[in-house]
Parts: C-alpha cells; sequence; structure tokens
C-alpha cells in the first residue's frame, strides 16, 4: 500500500509565498496537492508540520529574504525537536537548489516550480530519509498534466495559470532560467478549470502568464490548431457566472490586432492593461533585448485606448540598467508623461548572476539609480492620484472581496482595479454593486452605495 491510500493523520501547513502572482496560485496548487495527504493550512510557521517557502529570484532583495527568512525557520524547527519539514519552492530553488542545500542544512526539500506535483512523493522520501529531496526539472507539461484541474475556490476572485515560461531573454530577468521555455495549456484543460470555478460562484477570473499574450494553447477538441489569448477570452466570456476577466502580464512584442479588438468587443475584459515597458530609451531597450521600440508601444497602447477609452494602463519600469545615461532616463520620463498611466511599479536594476546584463559595462552607481527612481516615482504617483481623482463623482461596478478595518466597511476593487472602501456594506462581499465614488486618493477610492 502507497502512503496516499491510507487513511492521513491530520497534519498542519504553513506555505509564505513571495514575488509574482504565478508564485501565488502555484502555492494554492500545492495546498491542492497536499490536502489528500492530510494537510490543513494554518497562519503559523511554528504550529506548522511543512512550511513551503514559495520563493522570488527576480531581484537581489527578493533572495536574500529567503534566507533570512531559514534561518529563523531553523530555529523553529529546533524548537519542534526536528519534526518540523522545510521546503523550499519557486524561483530561488529552481535557480539556487543545491546553494540552499549547503547554506541551510535545516532545509529538507527543494523544488522547482515545474514539480509541484511531486510534493507528495517528496515528503515520503524525507519520512523515510531516502533518496533525492532536489527536484529542478523542467517539465510543465508533466506539470499541469498531473495537478488537478478541479479545485476549490477561494472567494470571488481566482487566478487561473494559462502560460508558463519565457523564451524572450531580456537580458536583466532571471525568469527564462527559472521558469524555463514558454509552455501554453490547451484551452480545454483551462476551460474545464475556469468552468469549475465559475459553478462555485467566482466572480472575476485573472488568467497568468509569464507572457500571458504568447498564449497559444492546443485549440479544443475537434478542431485543429492552436488559439490565441484574444479567441480564449471571447470563449471564456461566454461563461455563465463569469463577470470579469482579466489577464497578466503581457509583453508588447505580443501583442497583437486580434487582441486588441477584444478591448472593444467583451464587455467582461476588464478595463485595466499592464503592458510593462521597461524603459523609454530605444538605445537601452535594445541593450536589454525588449525587441520593442517607445514608439511601437505607445502606438500599442494608443489602439488599446481607442478600442477601449477609458482603460486604466499600467506598466512596470527599470531604472539604471547598465548605460543608461541621464538622457535615456529623460526618455523614460518623457514616455510615462506621454502614455499617462493610472499606476505603475519601477524598480532599481539589480544585477542577477547569469543574466547578461550583469557582465555588461556601465553599471549604474547605486546613487544615480535612487535619485532616478524617486523622479520616476514622484511622476507615477501623481499620474495615479490624478487617475483616481479622476472617478470622483462617477458611479463604478465594485466586486466587494473583504471586510474593511472599520465596523461595517467593505473592501472591493473597481473595474480599474482601485481598491474602494464602503461603510455599510459588508453584506454585499461577494457581490457586484454601483457605488458612488466620493473621494479619491493615491492608494485607493471611497464610496457610497449608490441609490441611482
Ligand atoms: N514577464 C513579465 C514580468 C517579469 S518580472 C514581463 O515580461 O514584463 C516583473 C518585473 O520585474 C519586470 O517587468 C521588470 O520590471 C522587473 N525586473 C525583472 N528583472 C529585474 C532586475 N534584474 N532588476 C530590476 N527589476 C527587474
Ligand atoms: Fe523576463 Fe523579459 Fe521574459 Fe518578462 S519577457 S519574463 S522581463 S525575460
Ligand atoms: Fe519572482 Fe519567479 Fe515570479 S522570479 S517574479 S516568482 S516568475
Amino acid at each position: 500500500m502507497t502512503e496516499q491510500t491510507q487513511t492521513p493523520s491530520p497534519k498542519k501547513l504553513f506555505i509564505k509565498t513571495y514575488g509574482c502572482q504565478m508564485n501565488v496560485y502555484d502555492s494554492d496548487r500545492m495546498r491542492d496537492v497536499l490536502k489528500p495527504l492530510g494537510y490543513t493550512p494554518t497562519d503559523a510557521p511554528d504550529d506548522a508540520d511543512l512550511v513551503v517557502l514559495n520563493t522570488c529570484h527576480i531581484r537581489e532583495k527578493a533572495t536574500e529574504k529567503v534566507f533570512s527568512e531559514l534561518g529563523q525557520l531553523k530555529r523553529m524547527k529546533s524548537a519542534s525537536g526536528g519534526k518540523m519539514t522545510i521546503a523550499v519552492a519557486g524561483c530561488v530553488a529552481q535557480a539556487e537548489g543545491a546553494e540552499i542545500m549547503r547554506r541551510q542544512p535545516a532545509v529538507d526539500l527543494v523544488l522547482g516550480p515545474q514539480s509541484y506535483h511531486k510534493l507528495p512523493e517528496m515528503i515520503a522520501k524525507v519520512a523515510r530519509q531516502t533518496g533525492d529531496v532536489l527536484e529542478t526539472e523542467f517539465d510543465v507539461q508533466e506539470k499541469f498534466d498531473a495537478l488537478p484541474i478541479k479545485r476549490d475556490a477561494d472567494g470571488m476572485s481566482a487566478l487561473v495559470s494559462i502560460q508558463e515560461g519565457c523564451d524572450k531573454f531580456c537580458t536583466f530577468c532571471v525568469v527564462p532560467y527559472t521558469r524555463g521555455a514558454e509552455f501554453s495549456r490547451s484551452v480545454d484543460t483551462i476551460v474545464a478549470e475556469v468552468r469549475g470555478l465559475a459553478a462555485q460562484g467566482v466572480k472575476e477570473i485573472t488568467l497568468l502568464g509569464q507572457n500571458v499574450n504568447a498564449f497559444h494553447g492546443a485549440a479544443p477538441a475537434g478542431e485543429n490548431g492552436e488559439w490565441g489569448l484574444g479567441q480564449l477570452l471571447r470563449h471564456l466570456a461566454k461563461i455563465g457566472g463569469l463577470e470579469r476577466l482579466r489577464f497578466t502580464t503581457s509583453h508588447p512584442k505580443d501583442m497583437d490586432d486580434d487582441l486588441i479588438s477584444a478591448y472593444g468587443e467583451l464587455d467582461v475584459l476588464m478595463p485595466y492593461f499592464h503592458l510593462p515597458v521597461q524603459a523609454g530609451s530605444n538605445r537601452v531597450l535594445k541593450a536589454m533585448n525588449r525587441s520593442h521600440t517607445a514608439e511601437s508601444y505607445i502606438e500599442t497602447m494608443r489602439k488599446v485606448r481607442e478600442q477601449r477609452p477609458d482603460v486604466a494602463l499600467a506598466s512596470d519600469f527599470i531604472v539604471g540598467f547598465p548605460g543608461e545615461t541621464d538622457e535615456d532616463f529623460e526618455a523614460t520620463m518623457d514616455l510615462v508623461r506621454e502614455v499617462k498611466y493610472a499606476s505603475a511599479y519601477s524598480f532599481k536594476y539589480s544585477r542577477r548572476p547569469g543574466t547578461p546584463g550583469a557582465e555588461m559595462f556601465g553599471q549604474v552607481d547605486e546613487a544615480v539609480k535612487d535619485e532616478r527612481l524617486q523622479r520616476l516615482q514622484a511622476l507615477i504617483r501623481e499620474q495615479t492620484t490624478e487617475f483616481n481623482q479622476q472617478q470622483v463623482g462617477r458611479t463604478l461596478p465594485v466586486l466587494f472581496t473583504h471586510n474593511g478595518k472599520l465596523e461595517g466597511q467593505a473592501l472591493g476593487k473597481s473595474p480599474y482595479l482601485q481598491s474602494v472602501h464602503v461603510e455599510n456594506a459588508q453584506h454585499l462581499i461577494g457581490k457586484i454593486v454601483d457605488v458612488e465614488i466620493v473621494g479619491a486618493t493615491l492608494s485607493s477610492l471611497t464610496g457610497v452605495l449608490s441609490t441611482k
């Protein structure tokens, strides 16, 4: 008899998730595969039989956090008399698996992002103290085939991973090395997962991929060829009960006209579009191997706005990429002024081992990066505040998801992904309700229940 068929004894599981939404999705799937083994989630690591750190490698700071967290876990493990099992998953595990095992002997197992379906087997190996507990194979097909499509919905909003990996090799980025080559799931498996979630009352689905708009999944049974993201969105839009669709993150090079026109056609596709540009100077974009120019990016954003005039635009930026001059940086500021963003994430360039950027001449001083980041973030804050203030006086449909901090207050999301606080609305959690926006700050909106 194998471990899986015995009645499992109850055990506690603590997962800490770093990094992007792909990791959030993966953590949920790890909870799913561990459930039949008797693991139930806990909020406290010191209470857990199994602790999983689902890690991010994107910037140096993210990676360093993992090693300091492991130091603390080691102390908890000793306090537990060694009963706690510690697993490191995610992108640091993929990139530095052997190093983790060497630097922190308290770690019992290491598994990369494509190996989560092997968790039960690996835990059994730890218990028996046999075999290899480092698993960093790249087999995305196997991962998706092995993970159950049926999932328990957790709230009204769910993430669904449809594409993984990246073949773009931007010269600053570790993702192609940590997540492997691009892979798209089949349309049928995605539809089955989304239908299952909708049947449990999920109203909002966010489709995930490192390059989600490069999606090219096998067409449904009975049809030949592959579908792109535009086609997939049109199909999912018909699923009963689903009221909101989103997708993230896209690459400018894969933004085709079919996907752009979906913004004009589909009411359920939310008017929020995150398209990272990274920089505004064509010289820097070339050195980054982004395969698009500032002009082609601006043109894409213009076309999306043409289809959906109220769309909220978002981006990611890196300042201080090797060789970035003051003039190059000013080109980034100009691009931001031209596009006008509703929100954006911006980062100082972080030198990542193994990427071409790390070896380039002209690494930029930390102080210069700091100064550029502050200027860019000030401009973005101005634009976000302005965008938020434009909503005052409008009535927006809000999907209520959580209790607010104040008595009776509920928190929800506008179509533009803004947080909205509303008094006396806790009874509306799980619903989409019209809200009159009466106030706006940099970080959120306040509203009152619409009487219109
Ligand atoms: N696949 C997505 C996101 C990748 S990671 C895309 O192609 O846009 C998310 C963001 O982290 C990137 O958009 C980039 O702005 C930032 N990032 C990636 N590598 C970085 C590095 N070495 N230093 C600083 N920021 C980085
Ligand atoms: Fe990284 Fe570039 Fe791939 Fe995005 S497109 S994941 S930034 S290599
Ligand atoms: Fe980080 Fe890996 Fe996501 S490096 S950003 S967790 S793909």
